[in-house]
């Protein structure tokens, strides 16, 4: 009789944006009238832009000429965008990382779910708290987390590390040393980020301690700050302990198209295996490669073109962040993030709870963001707005907000 991966009944019945979702369908429904403005999901509003466009219809062409048409990529990516990403987000930034430690996927949520497959199941992970969802959830299914305690939110198994107010978002280096440590900067969901002199300190701890470091990039194009580093291998030391996962959504806005991309030095070795060849084993045996059009799309952004006009896409966004956050600030809102992330974090009023705030966000101003506790335990008490929507509703939500 068959039998199910009983891991998967431990999780909590939908994923969080999926019930943020089912809760505004459901009030929308009710209520057909209402101006529902969407500052919850990271999801991208602007189109795509011309070059980018431009790249799609031409290798749309190829595909339909037999001496240029393409069968299957090759599975860990093409050979022109793995040197463009070489290229221009490492070596221009004096990282030492080569097109082969570069692989190619359909985004950095899959990357993110997928990479913790080449870990025993008996490795102990850390997380961030709050969190974005699926470091958590994917490692629930694979049997790492213990239990759940309702009472305070926590799996048993994973060690939390508390972002809060007195910690400047930030997470501490852990006392009982964990296996596996997910970072996640500029970070979603608290906007914060961190100095490349503290994540030096978190590289030097996972070689001293043997963790292996997973590094959550996808905001990197957010940074606006000097001394903030845009990835992991700025710090010495980080080709032998950690994995960058990076995505071309929210920099080059691919949310629709999926592309992205994870980095796994050759200087990675555990137990005498080098993670390169693991993930590369996994990914050749379960994955058949981000389509052409899209590889090509991606290119593009690389493109100087290109580069300006992903540089054109940021600032959109950012001067949406800046709205938000200094619009509520002035509000009298405990707001942060926002300056070097799409995302801004804030305080609850009156001490509501994030849920509490959420309904009375959707129901009373019809805007919608995400509550924070969504993220994790001291995510409680906070609420995350997205800097990726229409400037001119962005404007008007937070209008709303402050009425
Ligand atoms: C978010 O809203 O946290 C992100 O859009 C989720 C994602 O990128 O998968």
């Amino acid at each position: 009789m068959a039998k199910i991966n009983k891991d998967y009944t431990k999780l909590q019945s939908s994923y969080l944006f999926s019930t943020i979702a089912k809760k505004v369908n459901a009030y929308s429904a009710a209520n057909p009238e209402a101006d529902i403005i969407r500052l919850g999901i990271g999801d991208v509003t602007r189109p795509l832009t011309p070059t980018i466009i431009g790249a799609l219809h031409s290798a749309v062409d190829e595909m339909a000429d037999a001496s240029t048409f393409r069968g299957y990529a090759p599975d860990l990516g093409y050979d022109f965008l793995r040197s463009a990403i070489a290229d221009n987000d490492y070596k221009a930034r004096g990282c030492d990382i080569d097109a082969d430690e570069i692989f190619v996927s359909d985004g950095a949520k899959s990357d993110s779910g997928n990479i913790q497959e080449i870990f025993g199941r008996d490795n102990k992970i850390a997380v961030c708290d709050p969190v974005y969802p699926v470091y958590v959830d994917t490692n629930v299914m694979a049997g790492r987390s213990g239990s759940f305690d309702a009472a305070t939110g926590k799996w048993s198994d994973i060690i939390y590390m508390p972002c809060t107010k007195e910690t400047n978002f930030l997470p501490e280096l852990p006392d009982k040393v964990p296996d596996l440590i997910y970072l996640c900067f500029p970070n979603n969901p608290s906007g914060a980020t961190i100095t490349k002199a503290a994540l030096q300190e978190w590289v030097d701890y996972a070689n001293k301690n043997g963790s292996i470091i997973i590094y959550d990039a996808a905001y990197e194009a957010y940074i606006s700050e000097a001394d903030i580093p845009h990835s992991i291998y700025e710090c010495e030391g980080a080709r032998t302990c950690a994995i960058e996962l990076r995505s071309f959504s929210k920099n080059a806005g691919f949310t629709g198209v999926r592309l992205g991309f994870t980095v796994i030095p050759k200087d990675i070795v555990v137990e005498d295996v080098a993670l390169h060849s693991l993930w590369a084993r996994r990914h050749g045996t379960k994955y058949n490669g981000a389509p052409y059009i899209i590889q090509r799309a991606g290119e593009a952004v690389y493109s100087e073109a290109g580069k300006k006009e992903i540089r054109g896409l940021v600032d959109y966004y950012m001067n949406n962040a800046s709205y938000i956050y200094n619009n509520l600030k002035a509000a009298g809102y405990e707001v942060s993030g926002g300056v070097n992330a799409p995302y801004i974090w804030l305080k609850t009023p009156d001490g509501m709870t994030s849920w509490d705030y959420f309904d009375y966000l959707l129901t009373e101003k019809n805007v919608v963001g995400t509550p924070g506790s969504g993220f994790g335990p001291s995510g409680e008490g906070y609420f995350r707005l997205t800097a990726f929507g229409d400037a001119n509703k962005t404007i008007e939500a937070v209008n709303r907000i402050c009425k």
